[in-house]
């Protein structure tokens, strides 16, 4: 099965955030901590180059802590502030007002220096679909300010929110394509349920995620699932569907329903915090 996916609508996307990049001091990019690289747009370097900028590696309450580890270590080698967070818990949100203050503090001296005082730093919010935009500005702002939904900036009149005295945020997210010739990188952004599901095998991608799991931290399924994970990948998906009675007709293994069961616990985190790539 092919994991190619491009949306037609890209360039334009990619032009509305050229526009409205220029209005701001901050690029806050916010990655899936599961998959940092696989969720990252390349062009954003392209995108934000002179502006501030700041990784979010967000979802850590479902990815691994040793690879958060590694993942900051390997941004911050780049000179990128980062940042661990679970978008939805409003408290964690604060630690990032005060990296932001830290990460833009050059532009607060230099203003300083010119006798401007109280000029807020503007920033945006980045990201590709799903990696949790919407949620980041709802928490940092307390209310249900921006809305969620994957369309490209709709904005006519620019909606500043302001979280403190010295911060200002664009209301409308950046929206981001994910960008991969790499099949790898596709099948983990299925797997993270960044692609539609629609158009994607369900059982293949199970075995994926399962020859994966076998390989990287093994034990896992056996223990969710009470199978032998030593078997073939699809021997062990019709093993999961029997032990968790996704049966058809004649007590068939239905391993479209399993493969949709192991997607689930992957994602929702059931089966432990995971990371699907490392640095
Ligand atoms: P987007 O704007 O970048 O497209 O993403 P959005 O905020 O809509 O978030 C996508 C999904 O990810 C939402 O779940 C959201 O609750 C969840 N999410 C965002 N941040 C985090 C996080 O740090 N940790 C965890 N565990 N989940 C997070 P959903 O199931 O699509 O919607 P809902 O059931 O929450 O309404």
């Amino acid at each position: 099965m092919n994991y190619q996916w491009y949306p037609g609508h890209m360039t334009k996307a990619v032009r509305m955030m050229k526009e409205e990049i220029q209005l701001v001091d901050l690029v806050i990019e916010l990655l899936d901590a599961r998959a940092p690289l696989s969720s990252r747009n390349p062009d954003i370097d392209e995108l934000g180059k002179n502006k501030f900028r700041m990784v979010i590696l967000n979802k850590c309450d479902l990815s691994d802590k040793r690879a958060n580890e590694l993942w900051k270590t390997y941004f911050e080698d780049k000179g990128i502030a980062v940042i661990l967070l679970d978008a939805r818990n409003r408290g964690a949100v604060k630690k990032v007002e005060n990296a932001v203050r830290e990460v833009c503090k050059e532009k607060i001296e230099r203003d300083l220096k010119r006798g401007i005082k109280n000029r807020p730093i503007r920033a945006m919010v980045c990201g590709i679909p799903n990696v949790g935009k919407s949620t980041f500005i709802n928490s940092f702002v307390g209310r249900t300010t921006a809305k969620t939904g994957n369309k490209p900036g709709v904005t006519k009149g620019k909606q500043w929110i302001r979280l403190s005295q010295s911060i200002e945020l664009l209301d409308t997210p950046g929206i981001l394509w994910p960008k991969f010739e790499d099949q790898q990188v596709g099948i983990r952004l299925a797997m993270l349920g960044s692609i539609n599901d629609e158009i994607i095998d369900k059982q293949d991608l199970a075995c994926h995620l399962i020859e994966y799991l076998k390989e990287s931290y093994k034990g896992v399924i056996a223990d969710r699932y009470s199978v032998d994970e030593s078997l073939d990948k699809y021997a062990v998906l019709e093993a999961v569907a029997v032990s968790r009675k996704a049966l058809k007709k004649g007590d068939e293994p239905d391993t479209d329903k399993a493969a949709f069961l192991m997607l689930d616990d992957f994602r929702s985190g059931k089966m432990g915090m995971l990371t699907l790539e490392r640095p």
